[in-house]
């Protein structure tokens, strides 16, 4: 098993951030999101640190979807990171955990008119436009309430980015926004900057995660650029700010192979200086908008391990306290991971096992075929790489109730979000009577 940021083994047992796997079961139980907030605080430094130009002020913009609470939110906004949101319960989160309105961008293929209405009352900084009838809705409102709305337009680039197809989100016939080939685009693009209502600022794409060749990301750039100019050049629009998403490649296990952050940052801004040069253009502003990069790598899950069976077939299966209710990756997308025994980090893996969860599906494997140590009930079967995608996409079946967060730095523990309780579990349910 990989090891990242402050992890660290001492007599055979693994710390992160100064807290033993142990301390961590003791005091907060399993299964257990555990997040290395030093970890991620360097990260959102290299970020910020390095996507950064003389020419165009440049903003890195979270994205919430890949793990948010109250917690998350406050840490954000006190390393002064911008954050996207998806959905009204996101808005809500951002904003009840502290994160500035005017620094939050809205988007999504289907936003709901009450939850336009939310966006509005809330003065939320940019909504991300998806479509024309997402652009009437918003015009009346803002006209309804007199209010300028800042908005950027959900474009496609045709960059088909190699990844997972489920993840690959600019393809020309993809659900999310428009593509810069149709001429429906470019006459929203005019509508939108003739609305006394919109201040149209610019536009937007996301080309899909976990996305290893940097090339895609470049030429995503390069096309986007291109065509902001294209359009200011035809419409007489003014075209300030263009965000070019998120999806940068994160290691799970030795078959991902991910850049390095700081010189592809370096690099990425490099190549948009070069093109705005090349075209005699400016822009005020260049954002981008990562997720799984920033916050994978920092998130780690503990399971208790109970049972370790072994099949007919000779097919040792260990049994851990959770499963797809807190990661559904792996039953999701084929998502593979790496393992390790936390109470005994440094012993030689010398068995294969298959790790599955105890939900009542068969598909709810959460890593197949693995070398660990010999593993006894009891030890603690530490996940490495579950900060993204996991807590955010897990559910509550089987009434199971979600883990607690917990945030851990220089040997404290905080508390982000406490486990989903029995009681929890019922709360909006209804008795019949
Ligand atoms: C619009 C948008 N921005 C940013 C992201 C973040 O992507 P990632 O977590 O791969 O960086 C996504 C993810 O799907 C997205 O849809």
């Amino acid at each position: 098993m990989k090891f990242f940021g402050r992890m660290e083994a001492r007599n055979n047992e693994l710390y992160i951030g100064g807290v033993s796997v142990e301390r961590l079961r003791q005091e907060f139980g399993t299964p257990l999101y555990v997040i290395d907030e030093g970890d991620f605080k360097e990260k959102a430094g290299v970020f910020m640190d390095n996507f950064r130009s003389d020419q165009f002020a440049t903003r890195v913009i979270y994205a919430s979807k890949a793990f948010t609470n109250l917690y998350m939110a406050g840490l954000l906004a006190e390393l002064g990171l911008y954050m996207d949101v998806v959905s009204g319960g996101e808005l809500y989160t951002a904003l009840k955990g502290g994160m500035a309105p005017e620094k939050i961008y809205y988007h999504g293929n289907n936003k709901l008119f009450q939850e336009l209405e939310f966006a509005l009352a809330e003065k939320v900084g940019t909504i991300v436009v998806d479509n024309e009838y997402e652009y009437q809705w918003l015009s009346e409102l803002a006209g309804r309430e007199r209010v300028r709305l800042s908005v950027l337009l959900r474009v496609n680039p045709g960059i088909e980015a190699e990844t997972h197809k489920y993840i690959q989100t600019a393809k020309d016939d993809s659900k999310f926004g428009m593509s810069i080939f149709n001429q429906k685009t470019q006459d929203l693009i005019e509508e939108m900057s003739k609305d006394k209502y919109v201040d149209f600022r610019g536009i937007h794409c996301h080309i899909g995660s976990q996305v290893f060749d940097e090339t895609f990301f470049f030429a995503s750039a390069r096309a986007m650029i291109q065509f902001a100019y294209e359009m200011e050049s035809k419409l007489n629009v003014d075209i300030r700010e263009i965000n070019l998403g998120g999806g940068f490649g994160v290691y799970y296990t030795e078959k991902d192979q991910p850049f390095e952050l700081a010189d592809f940052l370096k690099k990425y801004i490099q190549i948009i200086e070069e093109k705005l040069h090349a075209l005699n253009f400016e822009l005020e502003t260049i954002s981008i908008e990562p997720g799984r990069s920033l916050i994978n790598n920092s998130g780690s899950t503990l399971y208790t391990i109970g049972h370790i069976k072994e099949t007919i077939t000779g097919r040792q299966y260990i049994f851990v306290d959770g499963g797809m209710a807190d990661n559904p990756r792996p039953a999701l997308y084929q998502a593979e991971y790496e393992a390790g025994i936390g109470n005994k980090i440094n012993s030689e893996p010398v068995q294969e096992y298959t790790v599955a969860g105890k939900l009542c599906e068969t598909g709810d494997i959460l890593i197949e075929n693995i070398k660990l140590p010999v593993a006894s009930p009891g030890d603690i079967l530490i996940i490495p790489s579950t900060g993204a995608y996991t807590y955010s996409m897990s559910s509550n079946y089987n009434k199971i109730g979600r883990p607690a967060v917990v945030f851990v730095e220089e040997g404290e523990c905080r508390l982000a979000v406490k486990r989903e309780s029995y009681a929890d579990l019922i709360r909006n349910d209804v008795v019949r009577r």
